[in-house]
């Protein structure tokens, strides 16, 4: 069992779609572990994409996921890092295909909605800067046998 970490930014949360979002995560059977909704610091934000640090994206990044309260999230499920990112599609709008959340509901790649961790060591990385441990809530959900 995979885990990873997912987050509704900002122009999710301010265009009123993080129901719609976080309802598509649950039809696809993926597992809720924790849940959080606020607002970023600067540091957060900067470690979080410590991987663009240096792009000429970076200040605007940093800059937008610090812009408004987000929802960040924590998911379970077998292969859950690259399934997720299915679900939510490509980064760049013009390739993310209709039935994903970027495709059917973002028009503009820098906001794109929803963040997914990108491999098992992001995922770790990105838990550990938005939750403590005790705040992934351990638990079964009876309908697991059948998804
Ligand atoms: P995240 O889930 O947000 O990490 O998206 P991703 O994994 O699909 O893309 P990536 O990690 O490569 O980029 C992180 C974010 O930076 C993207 O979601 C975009 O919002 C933004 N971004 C990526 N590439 C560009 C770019 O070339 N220009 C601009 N303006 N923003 C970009
Ligand atoms: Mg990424």
């Amino acid at each position: 069992m995979e885990r990873t970490f997912l987050m509704v930014k900002p122009d999710g949360v301010q265009r009123g779609l993080i129901g719609r979002i976080v309802g598509r995560l649950e039809d696809k059977g993926f597992k809720l572990v924790a849940g959080k909704f606020m607002q970023i610091s600067d540091e957060q934000a900067k470690r979080h994409y410590a991987e663009h640090d240096g792009k000429d994206f970076f200040d605007n990044l940093v800059g937008f996921i610090t812009s408004g309260p987000v929802f960040a999230m924590v998911w379970e499920g077998d292969d859950i890092i690259a399934l997720s990112r299915q679900v939510i599609g490509k980064t760049n709008v013009k390739d993310a295909l209709p039935g994903t959340i970027r495709g059917d509901f973002s028009a503009h790649t820098p906001h794109n909605l929803i963040h997914g961790s990108d491999s098992p060591e992001s995922a770790q990385r990105e838990i550990a800067n938005f939750f403590e441990e005790k705040e992934l809530v351990v638990y079964n959900k009876t309908l697991s046998p059948w998804l």
